[in-house]
């Protein structure tokens, strides 16, 4: 299942994300701001625990987020993302995963894993703001699920509609998050028109 997710202030702040005259300070605000409201949409279902508080008025029963929630953003650009969900979700843990695309073939090519022990049923929150073939969030979830983390929820800002197919098809039971679905890849297997190299643009690498 996936959602793009259609907010005029979500599609406006993509703009000027898209754009290559914005500043790396920018693109890395807007970065967080964008994933701030996607994740504002991801987590639309998660369970609510009942719990008796004071106002200063009355006692009463209220609602709160006790379900264990680990985010985990794919190295690098990923962790573009982590520092405003951490805002977010105070009580989250933090996991790691760092995959490289090969520059010839495109795949993804693993160098550090490092994730908290499941306990209690986690809801892993995969970010990376690119879903161009799907070769890495395949291999990120092919990773999560081999260490025990079952519910998993994707937030890409930009996806290829190929990436998407390919990541439903090896994991029809994940739900993706996504900004925009843009038109195709290039011959680089870069997304078309997409923002160029997110990581790049992120730590100013380019
Ligand atoms: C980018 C991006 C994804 C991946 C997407 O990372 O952040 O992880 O490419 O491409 P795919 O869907 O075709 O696998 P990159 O390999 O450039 O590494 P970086 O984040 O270290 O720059
Ligand atoms: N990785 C990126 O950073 N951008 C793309 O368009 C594809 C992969």
């Amino acid at each position: 299942m996936h959602e793009a997710v259609q907010h005029p202030i979500l599609q406006h702040k993509l703009s000027y994300l898209r754009d290559k005259q914005t500043s790396n300070k920018e693109f890395r605000e807007l970065i967080s701001e964008i994933t701030m409201l996607l994740a504002y949409e991801a987590l639309k279902n998660v369970e609510l625990t009942p719990v008796t508080i004071e106002t200063p008025i009355a006692s009463m029963t209220a609602q709160r987020v006790t379900h264990d929630i680990v985010i985990v953003p794919v190295l690098r650009a990923g962790v573009g993302m982590l520092n405003c969900l951490c805002d977010l979700i105070p009580t989250a843990r933090v996991g790691f995963i760092g995959l490289y695309r090969d520059h010839d073939t495109k795949l993804p090519v693993e160098y550090y894993v490092k994730l908290p022990p499941v306990a209690n049923d986690p809801i892993a929150i995969l970010v990376d703001p690119m879903l161009a073939t799907g070769g890495s969030t395949i291999a990120a979830i092919d990773l999560l699920k081999q260490e025990g983390f079952y519910n998993i929820i994707i937030v890409s800002i930009v996806s290829a509609p190929e990436g998407l197919e390919a990541v439903e098809n090896a994991h029809p039971d994940v739900r993706i998050y996504t900004a925009a679905i843009d038109d195709c890849l290039n011959d680089n297997k870069y997304i078309v028109p997409g923002l160029g190299d997110a990581g790049d643009r992120i730590f100013g690498t380019t």
